[in-house]
């Protein structure tokens, strides 16, 4: 097993990755929560795969509420958390009592906002079930639901109590999926990790990528954990994780969540700055074609598809990540070291 530890000023807590853990959660909550109320948040496609697996496991100790989800983004929604809140109140859940994050970054992002918000907040643990969730999002303790204005528009940070991360839940995870979370991996040994990424060009087969997934996610979660404790709040080194998402962002949300997943525009994003940046002299020279390649291998697209560059910087000028008359963006030095550049908003049209 492995195991982490985030360190915060408000917070401490640990993250346990281990394949099969899953298979004695009961005995692990039962390690950190002495109460009986447990109510699971999860959604059907993890239900249905696991979801007599975890009350197997936590019948005995507790009393278990399950509420499931409608799988996908939709679900971040105000309505479906107030049917959440509902739900909870129905089960008279109290502030002593525990709630679990069962799935992927959608149900693990309502979950924490619900759990932040309910009664001024409840304690809960993050169960992550897709690898984005895995080495991303049930990490750093952001948590949010959707507006229709825009994603994560209403949010805060609220840490969990532990992460518990089984990676053969992969196992079952749709292929598309499993690319997409790779394309956050792939970030990870872009911004901070040469081995990691010189490792991933070299597996050959799924199954040697699943051989070493363990450890994978381990250095994905350590990247994260020292970029969270250094700047929790997000207003310095934590914007390093956005490498690629400005254009990413913007490439999302121009086909309308709808052609590309949030990885896949992602990719786009960190394959087309860095051939803006090694133009530029920026990045070392050959860096574009490595990513070309890691890309390639993980079935991942990286050109650029038709879009108006105007729009795109109009879109960009929106993000609420960028104040004033600053735009921040992530470029490499070479793969595994990273850097902040502020911009100009005038001249983020070199950069598209
Ligand atoms: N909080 C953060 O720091 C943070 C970071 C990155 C992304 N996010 C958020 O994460 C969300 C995306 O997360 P996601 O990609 O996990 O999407 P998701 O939660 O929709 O899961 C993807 C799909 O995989 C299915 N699934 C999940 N685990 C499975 C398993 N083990 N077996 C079979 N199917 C499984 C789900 O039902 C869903 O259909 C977005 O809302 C994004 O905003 C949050």
């Amino acid at each position: 097993m492995h195991t982490l530890n985030i360190n915060l000023p408000q917070k401490n807590y640990p993250i346990y990755i281990e394949k099969g853990l899953m298979n004695n959660i009961g005995e692990e909550l039962k390690k950190i929560y002495k109460n009986k109320k447990i109510a699971v948040i999860t959604d059907a496609n993890v239900e249905k795969i696991y979801g007599q697996k975890i009350r197997d496991n936590l019948k005995n100790d507790f009393e278990v509420k399950m509420i499931v989800l409608e799988p996908g983004e939709k679900s971040k929604s105000i309505d479906v958390l107030q049917n959440v809140y509902d739900e909870l109140l129905d089960f008279k859940i109290t502030r002593a009592d525990l709630i679990i994050a069962f799935g992927g970054g959608v149900v693990g992002d309502l979950t924490g906002f619900v759990s932040s918000t309910l009664l001024r907040g409840i304690p809960f643990v993050q169960i992550p079930t897709s690898l984005l969730a895995q080495i991303d999002s049930s990490v750093g303790g952001k948590v949010a639901v959707n507006l229709p204005k825009g994603k994560n528009l209403i949010g805060s940070f609220y840490h969990p109590e532990a992460v518990y991360i089984d990676p053969e839940l992969l196992n079952t995870l749709d292929k598309r999926f499993l690319y997409d979370g790779m394309a956050e991996v792939i970030k990870y040994g872009c911004i901070r990790d040469e081995n990691l990424f010189q490792n991933l060009l070299e597996y050959n087969s799924n199954k040697e990528l699943f051989d070493s997934i363990e450890e994978i996610i381990y250095r994905c979660c350590k990247i994260k954990k020292n970029i969270v404790e250094s700047d929790e709040k997000d207003t310095g080194e934590r914007m390093i994780l956005n490498f690629g998402h400005t254009l990413g962002h913007t490439v999302e949300k121009h086909f309308k969540y709808e052609k590309y997943t949030h990885g896949e525009a992602v990719a786009i994003g960190m394959y087309h700055i860095t051939k803006k940046s090694e133009n530029m002299g920026i990045t070392q020279k050959g860096t574009l074609d490595k990513i070309k390649k890691i890309l390639i291998k993980y079935k991942l697209p990286y050109e650029l598809p038709n879009m108006n560059k105007k729009e795109v910087i109009e879109t960009i000028n929106l993000d609420k990540k960028n104040k004033g008359n600053d735009i921040n963006i992530i470029l490499l030095k070479r793969i595994g070291d990273s850097f902040l550049k502020k911009i100009d908003r005038k001249d983020m049209n070199m950069y598209i």
